[in-house]
C-alpha cells in the first residue's frame, strides 16, 4: 500500500494535544502539562470504534498524542481514521496492542517504557533468593496453617553463594549489583559480550554456568532464541540442591520440566513469575503445572509491578514523546528510524518523514537548493520502509522562505509528515507551526 501523501498546508499550531486512556500515573499527565500541552484523560481502554470517536472529537488541526496501556488497540482502521494522530505512547512495555507497521507507514511514532521497571524486577529477584534460601515461603504456609515449622534445616545464607545471571541486560545488571551488595559471588552469561559490574564474571558458556551456580536467575528477551532454552537437558546440568528464578518470559522454561526436577529434589526450589499462558486480567482463573509445591513461589507477572514503576514509566514515555515533538528526536521510537539531533539554536528545523526509497535525500536537496536556503545541519536515519530526516535551515520559522521550503518538501511524492519547528531554546517542547500532515 502507498504511504499516504501529505497534503501541502500551512497552520500555526500553538500545542500537540493529549488524550490519556486506562489511569495512566499522573506523572505522565504532569510532564505534559509542564510543557503547557492540554491534556483529556478518560480511566479505561477504548475499543476500536470508540477511540476512533474520541480521537475524533479532539481538535482536528492539532497533532495528537494517544496515550494507551495493553488494552486499547491501536488498528490500522484508528490510524487511518485519525490522520492528525502523531505520536502513539505505550506507558507500558509490550506493544503488541498497536499494529507497528501500520503506525511506521504512516509516520506515527510509537514510544514505550522498557527501562523503567528495571529496578522493581531487581529487587523481587533479590528478595526471592533469600526467601529461597531460607524456605520462607513453605515456612510461611505452614505457620498460616497452625504448624510451627521451626528448623534451620535446609536454611542457608546468600552470602557467598553463587548467582548465575542468564542474560546481562538492564534487569540482569541490576541484580548483579544488588546481589554483590549482600555478598553473592555473581557470574553471567549473555550472547553479547558486557562489560562485568563490579566483580561479577562472565561465564564462556550457558552449560558452565548452570553447572556452577547456587542461584539461576534468567533475565533474557523472549526469541526463537531463548524459547524453551531451560528444559530437562539443562536442568540436569545445574548443581543438585540449586534454584531456578524466571521473571523474564513464560516461554523460556519448559514448566513440566521443572516440576519433575523439585518434586524428584533435583531442585531445592524455584520462583516463577511469568508463564507460557497467562490470564487476561486480575480475578481471572489461573493454572500451572507448578501449583500446590510448597518450595516454589509463584507471582502473578509482578516482577514489575510497583507504583514507583508506574511513576516511572509515566515520565520516560512522556519525556521520549515530548523530545520527539518538540526536537524530532526518536531515540528509543519503536517503529520510526532512531535519530538524535542536538537541540535547535537558531534558524528553524524542518522534520520529514518519508517513504524510503532511492533518491529522496537528493529530491529534498535539490529543493533546498531551488528555495536558496543554507542547511546548517542534517540527519538521516531509514527503518524499512520509511525514512527519517532532519533538517535545520538557517532561515527562521517565521520568513516566507521556511514556509515555502517546508511546504515544498511536504507536498513531493514521498514525504509522509513534514513539521517546521522553531528553535527550542526560545519556546522549549512546542512545535509552533506544521506544514502538511500535521506531527
Ligand atoms: P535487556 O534487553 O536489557 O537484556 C536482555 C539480555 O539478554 C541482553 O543483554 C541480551 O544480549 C541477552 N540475551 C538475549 N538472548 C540471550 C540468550 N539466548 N542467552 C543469554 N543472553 C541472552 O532486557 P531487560 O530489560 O533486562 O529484560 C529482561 C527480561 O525481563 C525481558 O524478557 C523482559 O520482558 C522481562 N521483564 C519482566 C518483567 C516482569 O514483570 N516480570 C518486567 C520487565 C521486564
Amino acid at each position: 500500500m502507498d504511504a499516504p501523501r501529505a497534503t501541502a498546508h500551512t497552520c500555526a499550531v500553538s500545542h500537540p494535544q493529549i488524550l490519556l486512556l486506562e489511569n495512566i500515573h499522573p506523572s505522565a499527565r504532569h510532564a505534559y502539562e509542564d510543557a503547557g500541552w492540554p491534556v483529556e484523560a478518560i480511566g479505561r481502554g477504548l475499543g476500536e470504534g470508540e477511540l476512533i470517536d474520541a480521537l475524533g472529537a479532539l481538535e482536528p488541526s492539532l497533532p495528537l498524542v494517544l496515550g494507551i496501556r495493553s488494552k486499547s488497540r491501536v488498528t490500522a482502521r484508528v490510524l487511518e481514521a485519525v490522520p492528525q494522530l502523531a505520536v502513539i505512547g505505550a506507558y507500558c512495555i509490550g506493544t503488541d496492542q498497536i499494529d507497528l507497521p501500520a503506525a511506521r507507514r504512516q509516520g506515527v511514532a510509537v514510544f514505550n517504557a522498557p527501562f523503567s521497571s528495571t529496578r522493581s524486577v531487581a529487587e523481587l529477584v533479590v528478595g526471592e533468593v533469600i526467601m529461597l534460601s531460607r524456605q520462607i515461603f513453605a515456612r510461611s504456609q505452614a505457620a498460616h496453617a497452625g504448624r510451627w515449622a521451626k528448623s534451620a534445616e535446609g536454611s542457608h545464607e546468600v552470602r557467598g553463594k553463587t548467582l548465575g545471571l542468564v542474560g546481562y541486560g538492564h534487569i540482569g545488571s541490576q541484580v548483579s549489583v544488588l546481589a554483590e551488595a549482600l555478598g553473592m559471588r555473581v557470574q553471567y552469561f549473555d550472547v553479547v559480550s558486557k562489560l562485568p559490574l563490579g566483580n561479577a564474571t562472565a561465564c564462556a558458556s550457558l552449560d558452565e554456568l548452570l553447572e556452577t551456580s547456587d542461584f539461576v536467575s534468567l533475565h533474557v528477551p523472549d526469541t526463537s532464541g531463548t524459547r524453551q532454552m531451560i528444559g530437562e537437558t539443562e536442568i540436569a546440568r545445574m548443581k543438585p540442591g540449586a534454584h531456578l528464578l524466571n521473571l523474564s518470559r513464560g516461554q523460556v522454561v519448559d514448566l513440566e520440566a521443572l516440576r519433575g526436577a523439585v518434586t524428584d529434589g533435583k531442585l531445592a526450589g524455584a520462583a516463577i513469575d511469568v508463564y507460557p499462558r497467562e490470564p487476561a486480567k486480575a480475578g481471572d482463573a489461573f493454572d500451572t503445572p507448578l501449583r500446590g509445591l510448597p518450595s516454589v513461589i509463584l507471582t502473578p507477572h509482578i516482577g514489575g509491578s510497583t507504583l514507583e514503576a508506574q511513576a516511572n514509566i509515566g515520565r520516560e514515555v512522556s519525556s521520549a514523546v515530548t523530545a520527539f515533538l518538540a526536537g524530532g528526536r526518536s531515540t528509543g521510537c519503536v517503529n520510526l528510524p532512531q535519530l538524535d539531533a542536538p537541540p535547535l539554536k537558531q534558524g528553524s528545523r524542518i522534520i520529514n518523514i518519508h517513504r524510503n526509497v532511492p533518491g529522496v535525500l537528493s529530491e529534498i536537496n535539490r529543493v533546498v537548493a531551488q528555495a536558496a536556503v543554507n542547511i546548517d545541519r542534517q540527519h538521516l536515519a531509514t527503518l524499512d520502509e520509511v525514512g527519517m530526516l532532519i533538517l535545520d535551515v538557517s532561515v527562521d520559522r517565521d520568513a516566507p522562505a521556511a514556509q515555502d521550503l517546508a511546504t515544498a518538501i511536504a507536498g513531493l511524492e514521498t514525504s509522509i509528515r513534514t513539521r517546521i519547528q522553531t528553535a527550542e531554546s526560545t519556546d522549549a517542547r512546542v512545535p509552533q507551526t506544521t506544514v502538511g500532515r500535521v506531527g
